[in-house]
């Protein structure tokens, strides 16, 4: 074994980078024998210097992130700071001076990853984010290598903890939307502004990355259709329950039939309570890939959290410290199909609307002509009335998301129609 120390410049000591370097510590001689050369921390880097952080060297803290990536001894840079700047220039500048990177950083890595990628691939150094999607599950690993013989048709998964935590508290309690935010915020699942999650927003980053990944493409954040869980009511898992689903936060990429597009979206959606995805309970990711020849596949684990998430981050310290003494680099960004993301609106799949309408003569006919003229195919109808007005519940044949959204403006038309109560997706049929 080597005796000079391999070095690890960690740039956040938060919620992960606290379990970076415990474990880092705890777990040194294990990690050395497995490198082939021991590991040890060159400093860290934080916000705020005066915090006591218990198990860490205080002469390892600093202030100044820019100078520690700059040193030039430094052989990974561990990002766990998160957000855009300073992380985005921190990355790169490790890249100039000779560091590969490890990082957890989803926003970054949607948002500018083709940036990264081209510095890294620049100077020779790797990049490695498997902790950036489903945390602790070992996911980008295998769809970077393990299926890099194998064409991926579609990648459907629950990606975000926070929201299958109030989702699934909503379904089997019955709890309202705010009930259940309550009880996520108050187990520390949800953070003080929940909006990221609650809004899709970190879903969406995820699907970018694997769409990205998957079909060897290059997807932003901004390419990813999204919208959140707020909405979601007692009254939609109850009409849920009725078909034999439940609700979750999908996230959703999928290569068009002709091969010559690929769609990224994230949204609450009906689920069959016989998919696998549907048994996905409490803060639990799941992540289901469809590949030609491996067929379906199921990852499944902890999503978020300290130390699952330093798992993820130490498993890619390991592969980047053991590429650095074989003097080799893992796979880079692989985007050569270059393939468009198509817009939502191309988007096919199936459809359960609840309207409240006027129980008389016609409105079900009515409601039906505007299906047809806009050429989506009813599979059921259900009507319940009381007092002169009903709740009609009408589930589609699969259709084009554009077909969907314009027969539904056009029955937002209908007199008879007071309102459209809900409009949700269901998939995994
Ligand atoms: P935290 O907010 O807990 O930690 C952030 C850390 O970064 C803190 O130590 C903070 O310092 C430090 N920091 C902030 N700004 C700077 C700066 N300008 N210079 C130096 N240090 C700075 O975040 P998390 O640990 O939760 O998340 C880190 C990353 O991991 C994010 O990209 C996140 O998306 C990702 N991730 C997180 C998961 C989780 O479960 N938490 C799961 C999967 C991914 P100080 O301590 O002084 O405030
Ligand atoms: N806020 C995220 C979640 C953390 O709830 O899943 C992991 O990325």
């Amino acid at each position: 074994m080597r005796t000079r120390p391999l070095k690890v410049a960690l740039l956040g000591c938060g919620v992960v980078g606290s379990e970076v370097a415990r474990i880092m510590t705890t777990h040194a001689d294990d990690l050395a024998a497995r490198i082939g050369a021991p590991v040890e921390l060159a400093g860290v880097a934080v916000r705020r210097p005066d915090k006591v952080r218990g198990g860490i060297d205080p002469a390892l803290i600093t202030t100044d992130a820019t100078a520690l990536v700059k040193r030039g001894d430094v052989d990974v840079v561990v990002e766990v700071i998160g957000g855009i700047e300073p992380a985005r220039t921190l990355i790169t500048t490790a890249f100039e001076h000779g560091a590969s990177v490890v990082s957890a950083n989803k926003a970054l890595l949607a948002q500018d990853g083709a940036t990264l990628y081209a510095a890294a691939g620049q100077h020779g150094q790797d990049l490695y984010y498997e902790a950036a999607v489903a945390g602790a599950i070992p996911l980008i690993r295998p769809l970077r290598e393990s299926l890099a013989g194998d064409k991926i048709n579609r990648v459907m998964g629950i990606v975000n903890g926070t929201t299958n935590f109030i989702l699934d508290k909503m379904d089997s309690t019955g709890a309202g939307y705010q009930e259940a935010l309550d009880e996520a915020t108050a187990l520390g699942y949800a953070e003080a502004d929940p909006t990221a999650d609650v809004e899709g927003f970190d879903a969406a980053a995820k699907a970018a990355i694997l769409a990205g990944i998957a079909f060897h493409t290059r997807v932003r954040l901004d390419d990813v259709y999204r919208e959140g869980m707020t909405e979601v009511t007692a009254a939609d898992f109850a009409s849920a329950r009725q078909m034999g689903c439940t609700i979750k936060l999908l996230a959703i990429c999928e290569r068009a039939a002709d091969g010559e597009s690929v769609t990224a979206r994230v949204h609450p959606a009906m689920i069959p309570l016989s998919h696998p995805l549907a048994s996905v309970r409490e803060a639990y990711n799941a992540v289901f890939v469809e590949a030609e020849a491996a067929g379906r596949l199921m990852f499944y684990g902890p999503g978020a959290g300290g130390a699952p998430t330093a798992s993820a981050v130490l498993g890619d310290v390991v592969a980047v410290c053991r590429n650095r003494l074989n003097e080799a680099t893992g796979p880079g960004e692989s985007a050569y199909t270059q393939l468009p993301v198509s817009p939502m609106g191309d988007v096919v799949t199936r459809y359960h609307i609840s309207l409240d309408v006027a129980d008389k003569p016609g409105v079900l006919a009515q409601v039906a002509t505007v299906f047809a003229e806009h050429g989506v195919s009813i599979d059921t109808v259900r009507q319940q009335g009381k007092d002169g007005e009903a709740s009609l519940v009408v589930v589609t044949h699969r259709a084009a998301d554009a077909a969907l959204s314009g027969t539904v403006e056009a029955l937002r038309q209908l007199d008879t129609v007071r309102g459209v109560a809900s409009i949700m997706r269901v998939e995994g049929e």
